[in-house]
């Protein structure tokens, strides 16, 4: 059977990243199952910018509204004023409203605490609300000044003349189908928990509907596999909820009580980077931002101009994607090989730079080998 992925090359180092993990994407899968992946390149970024004159060209976007699978390579922000960000234009166009980061430790790394082998989670973010939604007004502007005369006189708050300010919208749909999807995550990998991480303590009606609604979802959508941290019911995934300053000391002091977290957008952004320190960095990390028919998958990190072309970047990341997308696909087997490749790998202490770096008596070996060595691990 024939598995359609649009990919994207990528800025920076993305052509020495791809060249390493796909054929460690497409081997894993032989022998595995009767999927084969047939990879079609779509334009954007520089490549696109020199082959059509735009860095987003209309046909990718055309394209991916209605794909079901797809991967990229980072992108850059192209430098000057009033360009936008391609992943933020591709996250809002698209409508990629779910941004989900597994965090898994992998033996040999150095990490900043005892036992990163007990963090083990997954993150899904929201990704189109919150303070993210671009609402905001600069200091002692026409605008700002509006709004604070309208708060002031319509509404009775006090504000200060000299305030910035921003907005902070989060809606009970959007809210609920991010839980949805995460509580659904939880249900299907018969996983203990799912924990709603919220700032609802401070900001009830955003953050704290927040919470609620994520309760909501549970209770009514999910009556027969959920239940609360008060009311346990054997074989379920327990629905708990932790406020956000708790949560950063939970998940240092006790990781193994969390397995699927669901959080607004600037939690889980803050959330998500955290862990993966905690984990030994960011270099490894894999990512899916979803819509209801679109699962993208990204390396999560930039175009890392300072080393590109020099062949000494780490691929980790985009096969680590690979294998996120194949478990996607319905195929976990072929995504275990891959994380069991990578793993020994690092256990082999013979890795990127990078990664070299934070594993004492490792010896440095560039991106292609790197994919070499994991492609032979299978
Ligand atoms: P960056 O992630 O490119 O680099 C941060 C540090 O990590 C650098 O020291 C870099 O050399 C290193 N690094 C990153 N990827 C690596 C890899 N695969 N192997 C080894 N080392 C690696 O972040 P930075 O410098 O802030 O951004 C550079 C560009 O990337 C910017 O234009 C930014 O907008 C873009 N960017 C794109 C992202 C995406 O497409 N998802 C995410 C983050 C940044």
């Amino acid at each position: 059977m024939r598995k359609t992925v649009y990919w994207i090359e990528g800025d920076g180092v993305g052509p020495e990243i791809w060249r390493a993990a796909r054929p460690v994407i497409d081997a894993a899968l032989s022998g595995e199952s009767d999927i084969k992946l047939e990879w079609l390149e779509l334009l954007a970024g520089e490549k696109a910018q020199a082959a059509t004159g735009s860095p987003l060209p209309e046909e990718t976007l055309r394209t991916l509204a209605q794909a079901g699978t797809a991967m990229k390579g980072p992108l850059g922000t192209p430098v000057g004023g009033g360009i936008r960000s391609l992943n933020v234009t591709l996250r809002q166009t698209l409508d990629l409203y779910a941004c989900i980061r597994p965090i898994r430790y992998f033996q040999g790394i150095e990490s900043p605490v005892k036992h990163p082998e007990c963090v083990n989670m997954v993150i899904f973010r929201e990704n189109t609300e919150d303070v993210y939604a671009g609402i905001e007004y600069a200091a002692a502007t026409p605008e700002c000044r509006k709004l604070i005369a309208f708060l002031r006189e319509e509404m009775g708050v006090a504000i200060s003349d000299e305030a910035a300010i921003g907005l902070k919208p989060m809606t009970e749909s959007a809210s609920k189908r991010l839980v949805r999807r995460a509580l659904r995550y939880a249900v299907d990998n018969e996983l203990p928990s799912l924990t709603l991480v919220h700032k609802g303590n401070i900001m009830k009606f955003t953050e704290g509907a927040f919470r609620q609604w994520g309760y909501d979802v549970a209770a009514r959508e999910f009556a027969d596999a959920a239940c609360t941290e008060k009311a346990p019911v054997p074989g379920r995934v327990i629905v708990k909820d932790r406020i956000a300053d708790a949560m950063f000391q939970e998940v240092l002091l006790r990781p193994e009580q969390y397995h699927v977290i669901a959080s607004p957008n600037l939690n889980g952004d803050y959330l998500s980077d955290a862990l993966a320190a905690q984990v030994g960095g960011l270099g490894l990390a894999p990512g899916v931002n979803m819509s209801d028919s679109l699962a993208f998958f990204e390396a999560t990190h930039g175009t890392a101009p300072s080393i590109a072309g020099q062949d000494k970047a780490n691929p980790g990341s985009v096969i680590l994607c690979g294998a996120l997308m194949l478990e996607h696909l319905g195929v976990p087997k072929a995504a275990e090989r891959i994380r069991a490749a990578v793993a020994k790998a690092i256990s082999a202490k013979t890795v990127t730079e990078d990664l070299a770096a934070q594993i004492p008596g490792a010896k440095t070996v560039g991106c292609a080998a790197f994919g070499e060595i994991v492609g032979a691990n299978l």
